[in-house]
């Protein structure tokens, strides 16, 4: 454990192989990291009260936070954090509480609030605010604050996904082999 990554309760993150967490970001808790994810420097991936899970290949960038609503009197369930396979997550993006699918593009600065639920596929545009509870739905791009369905998406950016989420792949690598 470094001092990035580190236990709380009891709990310590799990990673999974080649997973790339920069000295600069910080991992707590209950945290589970597919194989080949990239957290990227500034990022705060904060499972304390309530559980975060990424898939293979997810890359979250610089200055985003991931965290989570507990479960309490306000919310019997809590909202748990869950990020699919492929995403590629902006540059200082907040997830709080969401639902992400596989193949997912968050634009630069978007937040994403408890109960949303982003269906695979999807683009949602830099600056975006996604609503508590708002579902949106696979092969769209969403933008706006709240967002709004603007198009589906075209064969390039369907295509797009698997490429981006490669490129972080390879470039987590070069990170890892410079350690
Ligand atoms: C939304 C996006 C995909 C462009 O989609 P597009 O359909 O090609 O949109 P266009 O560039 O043709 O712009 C269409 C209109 O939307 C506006 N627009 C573009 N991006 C926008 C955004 N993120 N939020 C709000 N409006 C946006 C444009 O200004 C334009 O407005 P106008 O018709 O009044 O002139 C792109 O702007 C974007 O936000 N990409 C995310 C990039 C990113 O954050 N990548 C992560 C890198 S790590």
């Amino acid at each position: 454990m470094t001092n990035s990554i580190r236990a709380l309760r009891g709990i310590e993150p799990k990673l999974g192989e080649r997973v790339y967490v920069d000295p600069a970001a910080v991992v707590i808790g209950d945290v589970e990291l597919g194989d080949d994810v990239s957290v990227w420097p500034c990022t705060v991936v904060r499972g304390d009260m309530h559980r975060i899970r990424i898939g293979a290949r997810t890359s979250v960038q610089d200055n985003s936070t991931l965290h989570i609503t507990h479960a309490g009197p306000f919310n019997p369930d809590g909202w748990p954090l869950t990020i699919g396979e492929d995403v590629t997550i902006g540059h200082g993006v907040t997830l709080h509480g969401c639902t992400i699918g596989n193949q997912v593009l968050i634009g630069i600065g978007s937040t994403v609030l408890d109960g949303a639920v982003v269906e695979d596929k999807v683009v949602i545009g830099a600056g975006s605010l996604v609503p508590p509870g708002k579902r949106l739905v696979s092969g769209y791009l969403y933008m706006g604050s709240p967002v709004e369905q603007r198009r589906p998406l075209k064969e390039k950016e369907l295509n797009f996904f698997t490429y981006t989420a490669g490129n972080y792949v390879r470039l987590k690598d070069e990170y890892l082999a410079a350690e």
